[in-house]
């Protein structure tokens, strides 16, 4: 968001709208950040922690897209694959909330729609915590937010987001002290970058 002000300026605006600057925004809020959690989702879908999904074991005989998969079989999902496939993604590499803003009218989830991507992953083994997975991760993002100004650390002009040879973690990770980037929070209580 950092590499796309506008991206993370109309988040910013998005929180001064709904919650505005005199409290912190809370879960329930949550409904109304639509932004807020594309921009969540995005995250999900471009940077997922692990590149694939945990190890399954078919039970049954199957055909996926054409492919035979026989029972017993050891399935290994691409978290990477299926979220930057650009067969189901416009510009995969690119990091575009509205791409989960599909219909105006309704609430974006974090839980993939259709399969397009894997965040939670679904079926029997699922993740169960998806809802409170879901919470945590748009109220951390959207307090980040409301809390801090952001900016690219001095003497950078972006955020390096290649990655590491052996994982999906950045190759150079932050260093992350900017005692610039407080701003004073809506309620007043959290006063500074220092206490957090
Ligand atoms: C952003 C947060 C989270 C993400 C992205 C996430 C994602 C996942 C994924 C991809 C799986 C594997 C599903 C599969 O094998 O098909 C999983 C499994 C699981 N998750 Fe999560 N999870 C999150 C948070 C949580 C939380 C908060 C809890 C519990 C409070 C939780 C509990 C579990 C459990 C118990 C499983 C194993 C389910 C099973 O094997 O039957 N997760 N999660």
């Amino acid at each position: 968001m950092l590499n796309q002000p506008e991206v993370l300026q109309k988040a910013v605006e998005e929180l001064d709208s709904v919650v505005g600057r005199e409290r912190l925004v809370q879960e329930s809020d949550s409904h109304r950040l639509n932004y807020i959690k594309a921009c969540a989702g995005e995250a999900l879908r471009l940077h997922p922690i692990a590149p694939f999904n945990l190890p399954h074991v078919s039970t049954a005989d199957s055909t996926v897209a054409g492919y035979f998969i026989p029972k017993g079989s050891h399935v290994l999902l691409s978290r990477t694959g299926l979220g930057r496939n650009p067969k189901v993604w416009d510009d995969p590499l690119r990091f575009n909330p509205e791409s989960h803003l599909m219909d105006g009218s309704a609430e974006v989830e974090l839980a993939e729609r259709d399969l397009r991507f894997i965040s939670f992953s679904t079926g029997r083994r699922g993740c169960m915590g998806a809802p409170l997975g879901s919470a945590m991760t748009v109220m951390l993002l959207a307090r980040l937010l409301q809390g801090f100004t952001w900016s690219v650390p001095e003497g950078e002009s972006r955020i390096d987001l290649a990655e590491s040879t052996h994982d999906l973690f950045l190759a150079k990770p932050f260093n992350g002290s900017n005692p610039s980037a407080t701003k004073t929070p809506p309620n007043g209580k959290i006063q500074s970058s220092k206490g957090w």
